[in-house]
């Protein structure tokens, strides 16, 4: 619920007008939440002025707020705003311009890029800044997408904060009020897609695309339409077997491809504007053309003609690796696995596909390297997936805040064509020219009533959005914007919450396991300490830790080879223990404990000085928010104490497991005398 402004609103904003197509949706929603935001924030709502939409009409002559799309200005406004829309890309960048007489002009060339910008103003509003000052902004990429991995018995794959806002017992079922909730929240940081189910597609979503469940799947998209949210389904590869209407599902079959295409026909008879298919095909026991002999670029072009004639993508994971891997063989390396499946295909896909990528090479640890694929492939659409509902990073029982590790992913430079090659350029398409690109995330919400179960788990969703829209803008800054717009102005405060959300991921990292290995978590659920859970298993994550060393070799030289899949100078920069950057030595190399760091710590008393440093700094944080006590509201304030206090505990287990192992391992004690289980 949000609190009227001390000093009421600026007098443009009692009063405005909209321009644009009559009865757009979008357009519509765009006044409203306007509107909306201010009557929040005054008590009353603006005076609607002109702007019957569809009517040109005159400027306003008195200070106002006027919003529409370009075309539907009157004419006064529309030369200035025209030339500031000139160099945007996207039809979804939205301009603000002063108005002579103290008036706000907020233009584009679609209705999303009002509601846009719509939200843009409502911050400057909450956030005290001037409305009127001019800006132009454009979407760096053109999609920006959440992936649900919820499934219709209502439960969520990796979910933290309640079951599912969409489905209910089997069913497609939800309260609409709250979904409109969600689809506002979602359109005010910019996403303009969603993915509705699990990419692990059980029996009853793969009905999905029948005729049983598309009115249902319709409603739902009509409840994010007005927001500019497009539906995209999850499929499973094998449809036409499981749902029994044919003997194949081998992408070059003709009755394959015939039974995709009425499929599609069908889904966009109830979905006009659906978005397209999300796939998880050859991965983790999923169906997919490897079981005909074909492969993923057959499979993903099959799909995508489908989809073609009624502008719809093909979203297709390249989360594919053998999770029947054998602990005994030191050459086989998961980390490799996209790149060496997908490295073959590139330029084998059609326009309408987009290849998604995680983060890293294996999965969504606390610190990965970032996947050579990105760089790597030159003549494929790509997707960067990162994953905002924290399975290895504290499963929002833990506070950790994102945005600074998914900053240096965007920020990552693979040189591919020289300096600058960032991971940015290439995911927005840019680099290489490539006409689709873009950004998805695995969703943090369910139905728990403050969406994330953790209140500060929120920062992950709005950062996400922020930086999907804008890769530039620095994390600390959208932790600040996001620490103001919830908990508004006292300086205390942003300052206590923006401290916390910035030391959280250092924290979890230093008291997780160390130096990139990665994995030391309980198998399945993946929560806790267990740094052998995944030691002896098939799932190829391991880190061969003994009584000497620990870390995986995937050198060129001696290891893996997997440094060979980077372009240089990155490829050397981790090839070489000397240049290698301590926070990823060990997924780069295995070395004795004794081996000393950049840091000038060996690798055993980095570990321990790490875990007792990162117990410590989860204490800091529990200070740090007990103060808050009184500035903030009580219900949140309890709330987010309880799961603090309980982080500590939490905390205080991985340090004395993690420790004690290393301890054990090699028997060199801790410089610094603390106490480590023996
Ligand atoms: C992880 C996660 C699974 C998920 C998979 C995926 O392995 O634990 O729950 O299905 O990633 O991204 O497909």
């Amino acid at each position: 619920q949000e609190s009227p402004l001390p000093d009421g609103v600026p007098e443009a904003a009692r009063r405005m007008a909209v321009f644009g197509p009559a009865g757009h949706p979008v357009l519509e929603c765009a006044a409203a939440e306007w509107a909306r935001a201010v009557r929040a924030a005054s008590g009353e709502s603006p005076a609607l002025l002109a702007g019957d939409a569809g009517d040109a009409g005159d400027a306003p002559s008195v200070p106002c707020v006027a919003m529409g799309v370009l075309s539907a200005l009157p004419s006064g406004l529309r030369e200035a705003a025209q030339e500031a829309l000139a160099g945007a890309h996207s039809d979804e960048a939205y301009a603000v311009l002063p108005v002579d007489g103290g008036g706000v002009a907020l233009v584009s060339r679609a209705p999303a890029g009002v509601l846009y910008g719509a939200f843009h103003l409502i911050r400057r509003l909450r956030l005290g800044q001037p409305l009127g000052e001019p800006c132009v902004s454009s979407p760096r990429n053109d999609l920006r997408m959440l992936d649900h991995w919820d499934n219709a018995d209502g439960t969520i794959e990796r979910g933290y904060a309640g079951r599912s806002l969409f489905y209910r017992a089997g069913q497609i079922d939800f309260d609409e009020g709250r979904v409109r909730d969600y689809a506002r929240l979602l359109a005010s940081i910019g996403v303009n897609a969603i993915a509705i189910n699990n990419v692990n597609v059980h029996e009853i979503e793969t009905r999905f695309l029948t005729e049983a469940y598309l009115p249902h799947v319709a409603r739902l998209a009509g409840a994010f339409r007005p927001y500019g949210i497009r539906v995209f389904l999850s499929v499973n590869f094998a449809s036409p077997v499981d749902l029994g209407e044919l003997p194949t599902a081998d992408p070059l079959d003709p009755r394959v491809e015939a039974w995709w295409r009425a499929a599609a026909d069908r889904i966009y008879r109830h979905i006009p504007d659906f978005g397209g298919f999300l796939v998880k095909a050859d991965s983790e026991f999923r169906p997919g053309p490897f079981t005909y002999g074909r492969d993923h670029a057959d499979g993903a072009n099959m799909l995508a003609r489908a989809l073609a004639p009624h502008g719809g993508v093909v979203i297709w994971r390249a989360f594919v690796y053998n999770c029947l891997m054998d602990w005994r063989d030191r050459r086989a390396d998961r980390a490799r696995a996209a790149y060496d499946h997908f490295m073959p295909l590139d330029g084998r896909f059609l326009d309408n596909v987009l290849l998604q990528i995680k983060n890293g090479p294996m999965d969504f640890q606390v610190r990965e390297p970032v996947s050579p694929l990105f760089g790597g492939l030159s003549a494929t659409n790509v997707m960067l997936e990162l994953q905002i509902t924290q399975e290895y990073t504290g499963q929002q029982r833990h506070v950790c805040y994102l945005a600074p590790m998914w900053k240096q992913v965007l920020d990552f430079d693979t040189h591919a064509r020289g300096p600058g090659s960032t991971v940015a350029e290439v995911v927005s398409g840019r680099l290489y020219g490539r006409p689709r690109g873009g950004m998805a995330g695995v969703a943090n919400v369910g139905d728990d009533v403050n969406w994330t179960g953790h209140s500060l788990a929120q920062a992950n969703l709005y950062a996400f959005g922020r930086l999907a829209w804008d890769p530039s803008l620095d994390p600390a800054e959208i932790a600040r914007e996001w620490t103001r717009l919830t908990f508004g102005d006292d300086p205390y405060v942003v300052r206590a919450v923006e401290g916390i959300l910035m030391a959280s991921w250092p924290a979890y990292e230093a008291y997780t396991a160390p130096l990139g290995v990665g994995w030391m978590v309980n198998p399945g659920h993946h929560d806790g300490p267990n740094p052998e859970g995944y030691e002896y298993s098939k799932w190829g994550t391991y880190h061969y830790a003994d009584w000497q060393g620990v870390g995986v070799d995937r050198t060129m030289a001696t290891g893996t080879g997997y440094t060979g899949q980077y372009h240089e100078p990155v490829r050397s920069l981790y090839e070489h223990l000397e240049t290698c950057p301590d926070e990823l030595l060990l997924f780069f190399h295995h070395v004795p404990y004794t081996h000393v760091l950049h840091s000038g710590k060996t690798v055993i008393q980095h570990i321990y000085d790490a875990h007792f440093d990162g117990v410590e700094a989860v204490v800091w944080m529990v200070e740090a928010w007990r103060r808050l006590e009184g500035r903030i509201d009580p219900v949140r304030f309890e709330r987010v104490m309880a799961r603090l206090e309980d982080q500590v505990q939490r905390a205080i287990e991985w340090r004395d497991v993690i420790n004690t192992y290393f301890y054990r391992k090699c028997g060199i004690p801790d410089e610094r005398g603390r106490h480590i289980y023996p």
